[in-house]
């Protein structure tokens, strides 16, 4: 009887020991420890035995019934941590999910570097609504309805003609020299401004033309203000803005709400002034259009006439981005593509 229980006992371990799978493991424990197994038949008829063989037996194959239930444990342990595993199973080979961090649009870059300069010279920062009357946009510059430099711009009306006529008209701003005298119908000189913004212009569009894009307004206004101070804030703007020392150089123009006015250049960008494709072999790269403030202008704001001089400038935002970064086409700014924003 003993070398019986010790054989259910070697050929149960060895059984176990195999490769198992959860089924075949719960038929084993049925076959070794179930009421109808070798085991327990024998511990039922320990009462048929003598009290001698009692001794011995009983205890034996108590003793085999908890290693069995010991091992058996050990093994379910086992297998359930492999399924475990397997519903785990993590294919470190598989790529990754990219992610994509929030990247400023160049036009933010560009404008926020502008406004730091400008704060640090010591201006205000101010805004203005896009849809703007026609009076601010035109009248108070300096363009009443019947001026020929209304025409420059094509503008976007957004009222009835009739209303026009009766000056009553309302645009897309066309430029943001429409909150000049916006602010300064608020405001007493000395005064310090820029205005960054968007404008809107009824025009086709091509590489270097588009219908909605952004300007800068500059205005500083004082008894004493002139052409120097202009070049001496623009050249140090200039130089800030692109890092190296950069020339401004002034041409004469026209534009209704200066006199004189200038249209701008600074030293080309790309070959600092020598010459080059970039610039016409010429050395300069036309910016922006600036001049002193027209005395109507002045007036139109409720300043008396003659007592205050101030200039102003105004310019394209992504044209400053295109020069910055090297875009060749200002439609990009606006075409909502990633891959285009994420470059900067
Ligand atoms: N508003 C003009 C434009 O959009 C640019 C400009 C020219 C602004 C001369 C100015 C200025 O302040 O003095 O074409």
């Amino acid at each position: 009887m003993e070398k019986k229980i010790k054989e259910i006992w070697w050929k149960a371990k060895e059984e176990i020991s195999q490769p198992q799978t959860p089924e075949k493991l719960s038929a084993l424990k049925v076959k070794y420890l179930g009421k109808k197994s070798e085991l327990n038949q024998i511990l039922k008829n320990l009462k048929n035995l003598s009290a001698e063989e009692k001794k011995i037996i009983g205890p034996l194959a108590n003793q085999i019934k908890n290693k069995l239930k010991e091992i058996f444990s050990q093994k379910e342990e086992e297998l359930a941590s492999v399924v475990d595993a397997e519903k785990e199973w993590i294919d470190v080979t598989a790529p990754a999910q990219r992610v994509r961090p929030g990247k400023l649009h160049p036009l933010t870059l560009v404008q926020n570097q502008i406004e730091d300069i400008f704060t640090s010279l010591g201006f205000e920062i101010v805004d203005g609504p896009d849809v703007e009357t026609e009076f601010y946009n035109f009248d108070a510059i300096n363009m009443p309805d019947d001026h020929p430099g209304r025409d420059m711009q094509d503008t976007f009306w957004i009222s009835k003609k009739e209303n026009r006529k009766k000056g009553e008209g309302v645009v897309m701003r066309t430029q943001t020299s429409s909150v000049q005298v916006r602010y300064m119908e608020k405001h007493q000189p000395p005064l310090r401004i820029i205005v960054p913004g968007r404008v809107f212009r009824n025009e086709a569009t091509d590489a270097s033309h588009e219908h909605t894009f952004h300007q800068f307004e500059a205005l500083v206004v004082d008894k004493k203000i002139s052409v120097a101070n202009f070049l001496f804030v623009a050249e140090t703007f200039f130089s800030q803005f692109f890092g190296e020392k950069m020339k401004v150089r002034l041409r004469p123009s026209y534009f209704p709400f200066v006199e004189p006015g200038f249209e701008f250049d600074i030293s080309c960008t790309n070959c600092g002034g020598k010459g080059c494709s970039t610039c016409s072999q010429t050395g300069w790269i036309e910016v922006g259009g600036a001049g002193m403030v027209h005395q109507n202008v002045f007036q139109a704001a409720g300043y008396p006439r003659n007592k205050y001089q101030g200039f102003a400038w105004g310019f394209g935002l992504e044209r400053l981005a295109m020069m910055k970064y090297k875009i060749n086409d200002i439609r990009l700014f606006h075409s909502g593509d990633i891959r285009f924003t994420e470059q900067f």
